[in-house]
Formats: C-alpha cells, structure tokens, sequence
C-alpha cells in the first residue's frame, strides 16, 4: 500500500535553501524542468576538472557522510580511486531506516535527478562506471521517480556507454531492501546485493578496498552525494563558507514528535537544537529530545543552546547521527518509549555476533522488569543495563550493538528516567 507522501517540506521555494531549493519547485518526472533549474552543469564542471580534480573539490569543501558517521567523503574517495584493484563500484545507500529520519526520501521524491547526477559524479571520481543504489523497499514513489529518472537519463545520453559524449561509461542499477534496519550498514548492504544474508562483514578491511564483491567500493548516503552538486556549481571554497569549520555546508533536519510543524528542515550547521524547534513550533512541557535517531542520545529541555554541527554536539557528550531531532512533551510515558527502542534493537539484530543478539534481549527485559517494580530492584537492574550496554558497546561487530544502548543510558544518566 502507498504510504502517505513525506511530510511536508516547510520552506519551499525559500531563497537560501541550497539542498532542497528544487524540492517542491521542480517536476520530479521531467528531465528537462531538472535542466531549467540547473540540473546537470554540475556533471559538466566534473567533467572540466577531471576525475582527480573533483575529489580534490570535495576534499578541499569538508564534506563529511550524512548518514551518521561524519567520515571525510573526500578521504573516502581518494582511497577508492588509488585502489590498483578493479573493477570499483560506487554504491549509494538509500536504505534509509533510523527512526526518525525520512530525509533522503524528501530528496528521492522531490529531486531526482539531482542523485542521479551526483551519483554518475561520484562514479567518474573514484572509476566506477557501475552505481547500485539500494532503496529501502517501503518507498516506492521514491522507487517510481528513480527508475523513470535513470531511463530519461539513460535515453538521453546523461549515463550510458558514453556519457554527454566524454568518454565515460557508467549505469545505475536499483536495488530495494526488504524491510531491515541492519542492510542499511553498509557491509551487510553488500551481502544483500550480492544475494546473502544482511550479516555486517567485520571493519577492516574498509569497503574503499574491498567492498561490494570484493572490489574497491564508495559507499554514500543520499543527502551526502546531492552535497556534491552545490559543491561543484559554486565551488569548494563557497560550499565550506557554508556553517561553521567542523561542520561545513547545509544539513537537512528531520523533526518529528511534540512540534506543531514537524518535517524536514535544511539550515547550514551551526544553528541551535532551539533555533531549529523553535523554527518547528515546539510546543511547551518539553520533556526531552533524541538526537540522531535509536542509535543517538536524549537531551534535555535546557540544553537547547548545542550548536546543532558534529563537534558542537560531540562536545555536549551526544550525537547528530544522521540529523534526526524527535521531541518529546510530559504527556509521553519515558519507560514505555525506552522499552519500545529496546524491542526495535532487539527486533532488528541481525543475531550474528553474542553481545548484541543476547545484550539486546537482556536489556528489553531489564527495561521491562524496571517499568513493573521501583527502589533497589530498579538499582539492580539499572546496574544490569550498564554492564550489557558495555559489553555491547566494545564487542560487537557493528554499529547496530555498538549503539544499542546509547539512548537508555542517555535517558539514565541526562533525564533521570527512573528516578
Ligand atoms: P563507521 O564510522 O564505521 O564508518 C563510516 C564510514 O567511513 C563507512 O563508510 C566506513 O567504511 C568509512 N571508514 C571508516 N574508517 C575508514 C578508514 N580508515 N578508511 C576508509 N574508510 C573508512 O560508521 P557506520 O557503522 O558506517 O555508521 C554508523 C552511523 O550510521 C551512526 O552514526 C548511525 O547514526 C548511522 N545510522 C544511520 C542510519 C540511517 O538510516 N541514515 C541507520 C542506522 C545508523
Ligand atoms: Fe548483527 Fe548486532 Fe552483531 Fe551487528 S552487532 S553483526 S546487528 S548481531
């Protein structure tokens, strides 16, 4: 069944916006409407400088990932393009499925073609003339832009055998997730395009050198490879005036929760955690706030004033992850939204390693044994919570387990939740 379209972008058509400028202006069916608003003189810049000139670009803008690590993009594809190991492969990941986060499905519906041709950019950097893009399977308008986007494209002459007639060959192909958190880390993205089981393969080897079949692979999210356009169009230096020296260019924000205008709101990095709600309407009897999705950390009300960038938030001992901003009034039950988290991580491992298979179930039944008593039974099992989040933290494979237990300890120790 269709899903209800993607909330709505509040400021379209806003002058400033750099990343959504074309959401909700352009006609996201017609290649020619993407052209009249700029679409493509990005891939003819790359074109200009070259495959080692546009990775000197987005070295030279400070793009880091937008998908919640913040790895260098430049340092990322520098390492693929020297890798003497061919074929390379670029992959985009829109397999987008931290709760909470719903903005690379705003970009997918309403612009694109812009990924289309930061992916066919990507791939000329780094000398992949193949591009998977893995789609989270419960998109499908996204699904239906995309495929009819990459055959204009392809019919067109804009991927292919020769793209705009310089040589360069390169194609996309779709893949659609079925409906698990864990095929979007990156590593089990491969296993499941290659045909098996979404298990995370063990980090290193980084995929930059042996990725998707084994080859040297660029993998990036979707709000990561559209930064590249404004990057090319204005230049590395214009883009890294953009926010603050940590944190450069535009971020999307997703906000949802206790707000009057919840949706998808873009900002350079360096505004406020309260600049942006306040922009959302938050409403009052704020109890708390999840910063970066399950995988982040809660806030509370007076710690409005982080400056919303990687090192603002770092510093404030919390996290961006992939800009997800869940608000929370007094009417929401803590204990029943922590053990909900629980049961997602617990639902969505993937099993394959111990400390998060098991940790994740010992921490639902802890939470849940919490919420039914009170007093020292409560303190035991508070103390249970802090060992198996430790174990998960060090000794699991992936980010899934390494994070599991990253927004129950911040309700513990920021919000005070069971006291
Ligand atoms: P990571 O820190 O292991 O890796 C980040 C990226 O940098 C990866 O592509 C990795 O291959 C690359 N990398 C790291 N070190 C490298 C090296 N030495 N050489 C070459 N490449 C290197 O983080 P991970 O596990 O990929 O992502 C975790 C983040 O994902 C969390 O912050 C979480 O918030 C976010 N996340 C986002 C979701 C979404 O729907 N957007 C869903 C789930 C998690
Ligand atoms: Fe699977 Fe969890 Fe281990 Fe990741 S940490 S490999 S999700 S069991």
């Amino acid at each position: 069944e269709e899903p209800p379209a993607a909330m709505a972008v509040p400021q379209v058509g806003q002058d400033g916006l750099v990343l959504l400028r074309r959401v909700g202006v352009v006609d996201p069916e017609s290649l020619d409407d993407y052209r009249a608003h700029g679409g493509y003189t990005a891939l003819r810049r790359a074109f200009e400088l070259g495959p080692a000139g546009v990775v000197r670009e987005v070295s030279d803008s400070g793009l880091v990932g937008r998908g919640g690590a913040a790895f260098p993009t430049g340092r990322k594809w520098q390492a693929t393009a020297s890798q003497p190991d061919h074929p390379h492969y670029l992959v985009c990941n829109a397999d987008e499925s931290e709760p909470g986060t719903f903005k690379d499905r705003v970009i997918m519906e309403g612009d694109p073609y812009a990924l289309v041709e930061a992916m066919t950019i990507a791939g000329y950097a780094t000398g992949a003339h193949k591009g998977y893009l893995y789609l989270r399977g419960e998109y499908p308008r996204a699904l239906r832009r995309l495929e009819r986007a990459i055959a204009q494209a392809r019919a067109r002459g804009f991927l292919g055998e020769d793209v705009l007639g310089q040589g360069y060959a390169f194609d996309i192909e779709i893949r659609r997730g079925a409906g698990a958190y864990i095929c979007g880390e990156e590593t089990a993205l491969f296993n499941s395009i290659e045909g098996y089981r979404g298990e995370p393969r063990s980090k290193p080897p980084f995929p930059v050198e042996k990725g998707l079949f084994g080859k040297p692979t660029v993998e990036n999210n979707v709000e990561t490879l559209v930064n590249v356009l404004p990057i090319l169009t204005m230049g590395a230096p214009a883009y890294a005036a953009i926010g603050t020296a940590g944190s450069t260019g535009p971020k999307l924000f997703c906000v949802s929760g206790s707000v009057d205008r919840p949706g998808i709101y873009e900002l350079p990095f360096g505004a406020t955690l309260g600049d942006l709600l306040t922009r959302a309407g938050v409403r009052d009897r704020l109890r708390a706030v999840l910063l970066g999705g399950a995988a982040g950390g809660f806030v509370r009300p007076d710690e409005l004033e982080i400056p919303l960038t990687f090192e603002g938030t770092r510093e404030a001992g919390t996290t961006l992850g992939s800009g997800v901003v869940m608000a929370f009034d007094d009417t929401v039950p803590l204990p029943r939204l922590l053990l909900r988290i629980a049961e997602f991580f617990r639902d969505e491992s993937c099993g394959q390693c111990v400390p998060c298979r098991v940790g994740t179930v010992r921490q639902e039944e802890a939470l849940h044994r919490i919420a039914e008593r009170t007093g020292a039974a409560a303190a035991d099992d508070i103390a249970l919570l802090r060992e198996v989040g430790r174990a998960m933290r060090d000794a699991s494979i992936c980010g899934l387990g390494q994070t599991a237990w990253n927004a129950v300890e911040s309700a513990i120790d920021r919000l005070g939740a069971y006291e």
